[in-house]
């Protein structure tokens, strides 16, 4: 006879963690409100050069929801962090592209030992102002009330802003996936990581102390985290190299996938797989 079936309650689910390839650790930070399955480019385009490992944040793809109304960047490093625990990895290269760049910061501040190097994808230091804050409590709560529509009508929203206008028309598969994951993204996930997202501090004052050998990344037509926003980054983060993705809005790695993993290859060649820093 088969056991019987465990209470619903102590169901003990672990967010999935995509997990391939072998030297450097590179852990690699979604954006929202997208998961792990937006790395699909960099998991099959780098993993003869690395270890990737690409969890689901909390509250996103196959992680359990978030117990809180608000789920801060700091959680979400401290989740990040425990996922390197899981894979027995002391310090990875993190690389985080818009949200992912706002928990790689406060995972740089927090866990300074566990980061050997840091890549900045379309993302930015600062945070937001009163008017930004005040947009995405109100998305929050439209997200939370309105369930599948209003993820619907978030994505109708933001998929022209996530990309350039080239890649609107010439990836409609990009667009349409796009469209897709967001209408079935958490509804709770969604509006815990908007309202962690709104509470961030301005981490200006950190980019001055990083000292491990740092890249930014930024899409050409970026409009959410424009270009200039990697140029403050570049020219505050001691050494920082920045390289600028032609043809490429704010979701510059799958955009353009090949001089994204370009630019990440040639970065890592500067790590020794078991612990040597580049520079
Ligand atoms: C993202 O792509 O992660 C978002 O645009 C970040 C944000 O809303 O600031």
């Amino acid at each position: 006879m088969p056991p019987p079936a465990a209470p619903a309650q102590s169901v003990q689910r672990r967010p999935a963690m995509d997990d391939i390839g072998e030297g450097v650790p590179l852990l690699l930070l979604h954006a929202f409100p997208l998961s792990r399955r937006m790395w699909r480019p960099q998991l099959t385009g780098l993993a003869d050069s690395c270890r990737l490992l690409a969890p689901d944040l909390p509250g996103f793809g196959s992680s359990p929801p978030w117990p809180a109304a608000a789920c801060r960047m700091e959680d979400m490093a401290a989740a990040a962090v425990a996922r390197l625990d899981e894979a027995g990895v002391a310090a990875a290269v993190v690389c985080g592209l818009s949200m992912g760049g706002y928990v790689a910061l406060a995972l740089y501040e927090i866990f300074r030992e566990r980061v050997r190097g840091l890549v900045l994808a379309d993302t930015r230091a600062a945070a937001d102002d009163e008017a930004g804050r005040g947009r995405r409590l109100e998305s929050a709560r439209a997200v939370e009330c309105g369930g599948p529509p209003a993820l619907a009508a978030l994505a109708s929203s933001l998929v022209p802003r996530l990309i350039a206008p080239r890649t609107r028309t010439a990836r409609t598969e990009l667009v349409a996936w796009l469209h897709r994951e967001i209408a079935a993204a958490p509804p709770a996930g969604v509006a815990a990581a908007q309202r962690g997202m709104a509470e961030r501090p301005d981490r200006t004052h950190l980019l001055p102390r990083i000292s491990v050998p740092t890249l930014v990344v930024v899409g050409e037509e970026d409009e959410i985290t424009p270009p200039a926003e990697s140029i403050v980054l570049r020219d505050r983060i001691p050494g920082a190299r920045l390289v600028t993705v032609a043809g490429a809005g704010h979701l510059s790695s799958l955009e353009q996938p090949a001089a994204w993993n370009g630019a990440l290859r040639e970065f890592l060649r500067g790590f020794t797989p078991d612990g040597g820093g580049g520079g």
